[in-house]
């Protein structure tokens, strides 16, 4: 863990990602007194600014709705600098070199190393150049050294091995620590404790009880603003390849021999790669057209001024994955994914067999829905009887909503949690390179299909449940009918 004589060097400093999830996620650590004692915050972009102006906007990316944050805040922007520079030549690296220098030299403890943590928040082009300049120029000989990157990790699997080889030229493996940030996510992380902690959960996972699993990500937004970026990816590079993946292969695992990270991560790999790749022909793919919403007048994906006016780029997909595993064999697990539908909601609703009708007139299956955001909750689905002196049955649940069960209920930022996850150097919430790797093999082949045979998406509303399509789809691929709380 790094406990002082610590900086970190925010890559990207005036962009998107930096401005919104890593400086109020460094805040948000900085504020709980989270940080490394001493730390300091060097960001480096190409936007020549001093650093009064450098504040001024590290100010704007942060919320700090009390006083007491306020007055932390001004105490965060202290430790805050500003280097700019270019992202592909060496005398930048230099300059920041010394500036990073000029820091260390402050450090009261002399003699113990010097560590540093390098944060890419960088556009995919510009990302190995930077990485091997940081490693020739800012390395810190002695001291730990880290990196933290984001996705766009390629966009198959053949760039994304090229990508992979370039970085780990410069970077050993365990300096690395590659970010989805749904790992950071409560709800996420409590899929190893929900799963292994409880016998008859546990017990319950397998092609015995389960009939099928679906994995949906729902946003009540388009691509406003980004389109420029998302059409190069398209929503199963954008959300499905990645968060959903990552999502399903932790609720899929067996049991860890322990929750070290290599460990967790072992167990990762090997129920991915019991999936074969996703075939053409499970797959549903939409594209959202303009549509009155209730708060207006929505435009299509093609309204999108970045976006070309024939562009194919699926905005929502549903697609079937199988694991071919002595517990998985037979059992689909559909995944969906789309921007601009009727809400926001990520969840997993686990839907079990049918149980034996028997005596009983009218019962429901199973339903277990582990709901990961907003609003985080996990409920199972049972029959119950009505109260009352006949033997009527209702379908009830057994409800643990967050907000409900637990008072003081303060749910750490992702970014938080895997910022300070990389501070302690656990790799456990950060995507291995093989993982990354496998992840790609189930998805290239149908993203080369999409790329190449440009089949048409379906339209579907702005504001609505998605493609027409898309209930008939999961009934045909071993979805039961929905049945929504
Ligand atoms: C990002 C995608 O990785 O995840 C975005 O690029 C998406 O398109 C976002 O909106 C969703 O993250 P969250 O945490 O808001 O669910």
């Amino acid at each position: 863990s790094l406990e002082s004589n610590t900086l970190i060097v925010v890559l990207g400093a005036s962009g998107d990602l930096a401005k919104k999830k890593t400086f109020p996620a460094l805040f948000g650590l900085y504020n709980n007194g989270f940080l490394p004692k001493g730390i300091r915050v060097v960001g480096y972009a190409r936007t020549k600014m001093d650093e009064e102006e450098y504040h001024k906007r590290v100010q704007q990316y942060i919320k700090a709705p009390i006083p007491a944050m306020k007055e932390k805040l001004q105490e965060f922007l202290k430790i805050c600098t500003y280097v700019s520079g270019q992202y592909d030549e060496d005398d930048s690296f230099q300059t920041l070199e010394k500036a990073l220098g000029e820091i260390e030299s402050q450090y009261e403890d002399k003699n113990s190393p010097k560590n540093r943590v390098f944060y890419m928040a960088l556009p995919p082009s510009v990302f190995t150049t930077v990485a091997a300049h940081l490693r020739k120029n800012n390395y810190s000989e002695g001291g730990i050294n880290r990196i933290i990157v984001e996705k766009p990790f390629g966009s198959d699997l053949a760039s994304s091995r090229k990508m992979q080889e370039e970085l780990k030229a410069e970077w050993k493996e365990d300096e690395i620590f590659r970010i989805d940030h749904y790992l950071g996510k409560e709800m996420v992380k409590n899929l190893l404790v929900l799963r292994f902690a409880n016998v008859m959960l546990d017990a319950s996972f397998n092609k015995s009880l389960i009939s099928n699993v679906q994995i949906t990500f729902k946003e009540p937004f388009g691509t406003e603003g980004r389109g420029g970026y998302f059409d190069e990816f398209g929503i199963i590079r954008d959300v499905m390849q990645n968060h959903l993946l990552q999502v399903l292969s932790i609720l899929t695992m067996e049991r860890p021999v322990s929750f070290s990270s290599e460990d967790i991560r072992d167990e990762k790999v090997k129920v991915l790669r019991y999936i074969p790749p996703i075939s053409k022909d499970e797959v549903l793919l939409g594209q959202y057209v303009g549509a009155e919403t209730k708060d207006g007048k929505k435009p299509g994906y093609l309204e999108d001024d970045t976006v070309p006016k024939d562009s194919i780029c699926p905005t929502f997909a549903a697609a079937v994955m199988h694991i071919n595993s002595p517990r998985w064999e037979g059992v689909p697990f559909i995944l969906k994914a789309g921007k601009a539908l009727n809400e926001q909601k990520t969840e997993i609703r686990i839907q079990y067999k049918d149980v034996t009708q028997g005596i009983f007139a009218e019962i429901t299956r199973n339903e277990l829905v582990i709901r990961v955001q907003p609003g985080e909750a996990v409920y199972l689905k049972m029959n119950s009887k009505a109260p009352g002196l006949s033997m009527r049955t209702v379908p009830t649940e057994m409800d643990l909503t967050y907000k409900r069960r637990f008072s003081d209920l303060k749910i750490p930022e992702a970014y938080e949690a895997l910022i300070l996850d990389a501070f302690k150097g656990d790799h456990s919430n950060f995507v291995r390179d093989d993982e990354l790797d496998i992840a790609w093999k189930i998805f290239t082949p149908l993203l080369h299909h999409i790329d190449e045979q440009k089949p048409k998406p379906e339209p579907y509303s702005y504001g609505s449940r998605g493609p027409v399509g898309l209930d008939d789809f999961t009934a045909k691929h071993g979805g039961y009918k929905r049945s929504e709380k």
